[in-house]
């Protein structure tokens, strides 16, 4: 989703901010562009379509010296994804850029225009240049009038706006998307994540929610309202850590490859010989816990769905799943000795960190389950337990799905633990859990076969993944995987559901994916299946039971623990995709329409 770089110093102003938008690119956006000021002169680029883009388009531009930027990646929600809708957005001596939503444009737009404002894009942020300037006109003063700006936007947003009549300075606001300012020995920063300020900044200074004011070569004033806060800084890693390719096609594919290792962080120091440990959890975090609401959106939503099953069948505690951006509208009783759990790999999800916001504020206890430490839902939170997928590139998620299932099943044992669960069942689950990274483990074999295979499926009419208990959310998870970067049509679904409607679809032309896992639930899957061939559907069995007649299979290993199987199922979906989506000439780590990081609602 849109990114957002801000840069005051004198190391090498363009490459510093094309470097830091290059960094934010995997999050998924449709144009860029950036502003540079020096000597009270702005000169700004922008271009549709991919960075390069604007690479070439500043190939002739190169500031010297000390200079005051600012620069931006869109993904469009007001107006297309064109050069003009693209950010820095001008007034006359102003430019803008802008992460998320202003409500309230349209009425500020309709008297800008009355006042004779001439507007050039169809987005949202473009009031907000022409806004200040018709401020600053009045107050003559650019401190003055980006406070009042501020105070008259509405929505959700991050802000960096400069003005050549402000020289050296860099004014941001921040309310409902990620804003964060960093200090390092070439200048300070701005940015939308930690991601451009890694390797350049010491320390990051996180914003609240409310937080608007400056940064100049001389200092960094926040406001909250018109209170002064003092920035409390937080360390940042000294490297991004892994994020090349390592020699393999695509980041999707190498973070699949990743999965064991990633995993393996994941469990480190969290077990014992017999039971889970969470340190994360204040002893008495679950005493007074009578049920669990967990809340997410896509992949993440699908963890929380698997996970409930095992909520209630390992720790015998009720847990129900919301999907955030309904849970938000549809005011939802809420009852102070539930648990409130939100799941999110990049911790900025706009509906994810509402929903969390909505349970805090009606006294519920907080639980992130998160890979990125320090964002929003984060320091949200009550309490966080951090997933350690690493940096995950791909816009599909399949590291953080495995790190977010490893740690929502350790947490089912460790109530199970605390509610008294028998010692067998848990010794199990810990002797189980201990060898997920083997289950995710990757043959070369298994790979090439699942590449040959997906020759087969490129065309029909449509997908049905199907599975049942823990693999019914599975199965929604192989659907989104393989519509999001194949952008073929395919739905999870409950294998026991069919017959109750989409079974009026099946024909050869329909491609089945069945979850046959050979531990849980396997005769009721059988009967499944056959209804399927016997109306001619084309079905891939995935998972091994014997009985389940098949166009194709792709058997597992045999595992004596669902979950195991679940893991191992897990990586062939994700490689069916992954393989589809190649055959199709797809771009497979950005896909069409997506954002890594969906920070509005
Ligand atoms: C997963 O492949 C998707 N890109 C998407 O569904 C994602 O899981 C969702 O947007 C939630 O993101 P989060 O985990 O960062 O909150």
């Amino acid at each position: 989703m849109c990114g957002i770089v801000g840069y005051i110093g004198a190391s090498a102003v363009k490459k510093t901010l094309l470097d830091g938008l290059k960094e934010l690119e995997y999050r998924g956006y449709d144009s860029a562009g950036l502003a540079v000021m020096q000597n009270g002169r702005i000169e700004a680029f922008k271009a549709a379509g991919k960075l390069n883009n604007l690479v070439n388009k500043t190939a002739s531009f190169e500031p010297k010296g000390f200079a005051v930027g600012i620069a931006h990646t869109r993904w469009a929600t007001h107006g297309k994804p064109t050069e003009i809708n693209a950010h820095p957005h001008r007034g006359e001596r102003s430019y803008v850029v802008h992460n998320g939503i202003i409500e309230n444009y349209q009425p500020i737009k309709a008297e800008l225009i009355g006042k004779g404002v001439k507007f050039i894009s169809q987005t949202d942020t473009e009031v907000i240049a022409h806004l200040y300037e018709s401020f600053l006109a009045k107050l003559k003063d650019p401190f003055k009038a980006f406070e009042t700006t501020v105070q008259s936007i509405e929505g959700a947003y991050a802000i960096l706006l400069i003005d050549e009549t402000a020289q050296e300075t860099i004014f941001f606001a921040k309310k409902g998307s990620p804003l964060q300012i960093g200090e390092g020995e070439s200048g300070r920063y701005l940015a939308s994540s930690d991601a451009p300020l890694i390797g350049v900044c010491e320390s990051a200074i996180y914003l609240e929610d409310g937080s608007w004011g400056y940064v100049s070569e001389r200092e960094i004033k926040i406001f909250i309202g018109k209170n002064i806060v003092s920035p409390q800084k937080k360390p940042l890693p000294a490297t991004q850590g892994a994020a090349q390719k390592e020699g393999f096609r695509f980041f999707m594919e190498k973070e699949i490859y990743e999965q064991t290792k990633a995993v393996g962080e994941t469990l480190a120091s969290r077990l014992t010989a017999n039971s889970a440990r969470l340190d994360e959890l204040s002893a008495d975090f679950f005493d007074e816990a009578a049920s669990l609401r967990l809340c997410a959106c896509g992949t993440s939503y699908n963890a929380a769905l698997s996970a409930s099953y095992l909520f209630e069948r390992l720790a015998k505690i009720e847990a129900r799943c919301e999907i955030a951006s309904e849970f938000r509208y549809r005011d939802p009783v809420l009852r102070k000795n539930e648990i409130f759990i939100v799941i999110s790999q990049s911790g900025e999800t706009a509906d994810t960190l509402e929903a969390l916001k909505m349970a805090k504020k009606a006294g519920l206890k907080t639980l992130a389950i998160c890979n990125v430490d320090n964002s929003s839902i984060a320091r949200e939170a009550d309490a966080t337990i951090l997933t350690r997928a690493g940096i995950e590139k791909g816009v599909a998620s399949t590291k953080a799905f495995a790190t977010q299932m490893t740690v929502l099943w350790l947490l089912a044992i460790y109530i199970a633990q605390r509610n008294g669960a028998d010692e067998e069942a848990i010794a199990k689950e810990i002797g189980a859990i201990r060898r997920v990274p083997s289950a995710l483990a990757i043959k070369p074999e298994r790979h090439e076969r699942i590449r040959r295979l997906s020759k087969r499926y490129l065309h029909g009419h449509g997908f049905f993944f199907i599975g049942r208990d823990i693999f019914y959310p599975l199965a929604m998870e192989g659907a989104l995987k393989l519509k999001e970067i194949s952008y073929l049509h395919a739905e999870g679904y409950p294998a026991g559901e069919m017959k109750h409607g989409p079974i009026a679809l099946a024909d050869a032309e329909l491609f089945t994916i069945a979850l046959t896992p050979k531990t849980i639930l396997k005769e009721k899957m059988r009967s499944n299946i056959e209804e399927l061939i016997a109306r001619d559907s084309t079905l891939l069995a995935i998972g091994g039971d014997e009985a389940a007649y098949a166009d194709d299979r792709l058997d597992i290993d045999e595992r004596d623990h669902p979950m195991l199987e679940f893991f191992e199922t897990m990586t062939i979906i994700q490689l069916l995709a992954l393989e589809i989506a190649v055959r199709l000439g797809n771009d497979v780590d950005m896909p069409r329409n997506l954002a890594k990081s969906v920070t509005v609602e």
